[in-house]
Order: structure tokens, then sequence, then C-alpha cells
């Protein structure tokens, strides 16, 4: 975003030539920054920043989105996959075979989220080995993956992650081969 600071300057010399007491240290920083966020919050206020579709979700629309019912469903590792908060509003992630909404949780695993690789994926084998890297995922074409190789402290860690999700998060459905 472009943003003109002439008259931020304009307005700053002639408040400090009525002033000159206050036009010492860090006061004149700390107002043209305050200014500045003021305008960037008015801004973003009138036009709220676009999903990555393009698509803008008024306080309405996402009321809607979020009141859609949750319908328990057998996901494919290829059905699952659009459920990444892009191409479907909805993030849903496995773990374990087991599938959650994880919409609630779209900071950790939408769009430019920290976790946004594991969104429309099964996650197992990455909350395992504590690492969200691309070769964690099954790519997903290929079978699920069946996590024969994990060590004890792996399967530990995988089966932490499975009950925090189970407390946090619903469970809709469950990741198949095929149906
Ligand atoms: C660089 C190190 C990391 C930092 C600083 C970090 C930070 C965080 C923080 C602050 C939370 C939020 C906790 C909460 O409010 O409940 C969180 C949650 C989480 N982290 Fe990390 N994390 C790191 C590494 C990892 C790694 C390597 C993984 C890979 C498996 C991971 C997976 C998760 C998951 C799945 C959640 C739970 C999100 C949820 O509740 O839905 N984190 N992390």
């Amino acid at each position: 975003m472009m943003v003109d600071l002439t008259a931020f300057q304009n307005y700053y010399k002639n408040v400090m030539a009525l002033a000159p007491g206050v036009n010492s240290g860090y006061i004149p920083y700390l107002n043209a920054s305050l200014g500045i966020l003021s305008v960037y919050l008015v801004y973003r206020t009138i036009f709220p920043p676009a999903r990555p579709n393009g698509q803008v979700l008024n306080a309405q629309q996402q009321a809607k989105q979020e009141s859609q019912p949750l319908v328990y469903t057998k996901f494919t590792p290829t059905t699952l996959q659009p459920f990444n908060g892009v191409i479907e509003e909805r993030v849903l992630m496995a773990v374990k075979g087991r599938v959650y909404d994880v919409s609630a949780g779209r900071t950790f695993y939408g769009p430019g989220g920290p976790y946004s690789n594991f969104a429309g994926r099964d996650a197992s084998r990455g909350l395992a080995k504590g690492s969200f890297d691309e070769e964690m995922l099954t790519p997903i074409d290929m079978p699920i993956d069946p996590l024969d190789d994990l060590n004890e402290e792996e399967i530990q860690a995988l089966n932490d992650w499975e009950q925090h999700f189970a407390g946090k998060y619903l469970r809709c459905g469950e990741l198949v081969e095929e149906w």
C-alpha cells in the first residue's frame, strides 16, 4: 500500500511550530507511527483483506460458512486434499486415519499459516517426527502411509498429538484408500 507522508510531515511541522517543547526525543516519531497505524486500520476496516482466491467474506457469509453442517465422511487422500482452506473454505486434516475439522485453527493450518502443509493432508508422519517438511507428506496418488517404520518415541509423539486433536477439534470422517 502506498502512503503519501507529505500530509503528515506538514501536519507535524505545524504542530511542532505551535508547541516547540514537544518537538524533542521520540514523541514526534511515536505520533507519526500512531498516525500511520490509524490510517492503515481505517483502510483495512473499509477494505477487508481479500482471501487468496480473491473472495472477500463479509460477517454474514462467514457466519453462514461456519454453520454448514458437518457430515461424517469417508475421504481418500484425493478427496481430502481440496479441504486446505483455499479450494474449500473448511480446513480438514487426517491424523492416524481420522479426519478432523481444524477450521477453528485456521491461523495454524490455513493459507500462510505455519502448518498449512498439513491442511487437506494426512499429517501423521509430520506430527510423529515433529516436522512439517514437504517430504513428510505422502503424495495423494500414493497408498496411505502405513507408518510402520516409526520408532517408539515417534509413535508416542503421534499418539500425544492424536489426543490433542481429539480433544480440540471435531472428528468429521476417516481417511480410507478408496470406498
Ligand atoms: C520452531 C519451533 C516451533 C515453534 C516456535 C512452535 C510454536 C507453536 C505455538 C506457539 C503453538 C500454539 C500452541 C497453542 O496455543 O495451543 C503451536 C502449536 C502447534 N504446533 Fe508448533 N511450533 C514449532 C514447531 C512445530 C513443529 C516442528 C511442528 C510439526 C509437527 C509443530 C506443530 C504444531 C501443531 C500441530 C500445533 C497445534 C495447533 C493446533 O492446536 O491446532 N510445531 N506451535
